[in-house]
């Protein structure tokens, strides 16, 4: 295969950052979800994080010893653009400026990210995603964004994982702003998606203005997740369709086929909740992109359930005889190989990227801040493997990203839930490279000897 594969590192802002009142940045709904009691394990916050907003040249150094070709990074929108609306914010947009210039430096590719669940609170109260406003200012912030550093970044992802956004955000109340709403949660499904559209063609219209089209390349992240039915009953099949519906194919669909999946659509519209699609969104949404990013982690093997009072389908996981990780998921390697070929052939013509993959353990540090994560390793060289399988098999998979350069805030999990290859002391702040870290710097330098 002749297609260059890169291999980075992901992070997001507010996970890492910290620094969230310094040079003009203002709240955005992780704080003040944070500030309210019982939403995050610990009461944790991201007040101080990994102190990456000061530490920033040195998180680079990291990478660069790491070996990797690309770091996928995301901007703080209530840094850029305070107030959600308006002006940008010079001291704000100064930080990623430095940043993009320091990976340049370095050798490393940047990778933007522009929505990483950290929506400035003047949104919210304004409505937030279920408002269809948001869209619109998201594809403003995208501007300034562009303006700011496309002359240096060609890599752009618009939105990561909205599955989370608006059902552990808005429908299930575990995520930033904690609502618990369904119709609002498929409002906002609806909202991100546009968002994602409007956005993409801002950032297509100014590089292509600015003579920079080529080597562009835009998309999106999902979640997504093989979904096995538990059995060949016409219950589990419908069960594990509904699931597979729910999570995948009502964002995969609008973004690659540019329709909303009839079955999904059809019955969420029956139970009150339908997608407010106006003339001309699903043009604009399903407009082509440059990437289609996945963040894989686990699979599930689905049994139908009876449907509640409410009507909805339901179901229930069926536990395999597998490693389970720190978050409780299992470990389903092989799984990712399916998803990417079930991908390719359901979506065929796509450009995949896997953006996010990785896993919590109970590390132990020993008295100079090692740890000796062997089921880290373990776990990635078997998905690192589980990924090139599918590529083997002509699956256009071009990179890998390892989930996360280094302990940070796990959301609603706070500091409790770690997925660094990095340990981070969050007493002093000093990041020692895991055992894992040393496995991947040397896979990477090991498949790029084969090439
Ligand atoms: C996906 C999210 O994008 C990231 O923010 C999170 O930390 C990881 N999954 C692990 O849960």
């Amino acid at each position: 295969m002749t297609q260059k594969f890169l291999w980075g590192v992901a992070t997001s802002s507010y996970q890492i950052e910290g620094a969230v009142d310094e040079d003009g940045r203002t709240p955005s709904i992780w704080d003040t979800f944070c500030a309210t009691p019982g939403a995050v394990s610990g009461g944790d916050t991201g007040a101080v994080a990994c102190d990456h907003y000061h530490r920033m040249p040195q998180d680079v150094a990291l990478m660069k010893e790491l070996g990797v070709d690309v770091y996928r990074f995301s901007l703080a929108w209530p840094r850029i653009q305070p107030d959600g609306r308006g002006p940008g914010n010079p001291a704000g947009i100064a930080f990623y400026d430095r940043l993009v210039d320091e990976l340049l430096e370095a050798g490393i590719l940047p990778w933007i990210t522009l929505y990483h669940w950290d929506l400035p609170q003047a949104l919210e109260d304004a409505g937030g995603w279920p408002a269809r406003d948001t869209a619109h200012r998201f594809a403003d912030y995208a501007a300034i964004a562009y303006d700011a550093l496309g002359d240096r970044v060609s890599q752009w992802t618009t939105m990561n994982e909205p599955w989370c956004s608006a059902m552990l955000g808005y429908v299930h109340g575990q995520h930033a702003p904690g609502r618990k709403d369904v119709r609002a949660g498929m409002a906002a499904v609806h909202h991100l998606l546009l968002g994602h559209g409007l956005a993409t063609q801002v950032i297509r219209d100014r590089a292509d203005a600015a003579g920079r089209a080529d080597g562009l390349e835009v998309g999106i992240t999902l979640n997504l997740s093989h979904k096995i039915p538990a059995s060949d009953a016409p219950a589990d099949l419908a069960a594990a369709r509904w699931d597979d519906g729910m999570s995948n194919r009502l964002y995969l669909d609008p973004l690659l086929r540019g329709a909303y999946p009839e079955d999904i659509a059809g019955k969420l519209a029956e139970l009150g909740c339908p997608l407010p699609v106006r003339d001309g969104d699903l043009e604009v949404i399903g407009q082509p992109v440059d990437v289609l990013g996945v963040n894989y982690y686990t699979s599930r093997v689905v049994r139908a359930a009876p449907a509640g009072d409410n009507g909805w389908p339901a179901s229930t996981s069926v536990a395999r005889d597998v490693e389970r990780t720190a978050m409780d998921w299992e470990v389903t390697p092989e799984a990712l190989t399916d998803l990417l070929l079930r991908l390719d052939s359901d979506y065929p013509g796509t450009t995949w990227y896997i953006t996010e993959n990785g896993a919590a353990y109970p590390d132990v540090a020993d008295e100079n801040g090692y740890v000796d994560d062997a089921d880290r390793e373990r776990y990635l060289r078997a998905h690192i493997d589980a990924a090139l399988a599918a590529r083997a098999q002509g699956v256009d998979l071009r990179g890998y990203f390892a989930w996360s350069l280094m302990d940070n805030f796990e959301w609603a999990y706070g500091y409790d839930r770690r997925f660094g290859i990095v340990r981070v002391d969050y007493e002093t702040q000093e990041r020692v490279p895991k055992r894992s870290a040393r496995y991947y710097a040397e896979r990477i330098a090991a498949e790029k000897g084969a090439r």
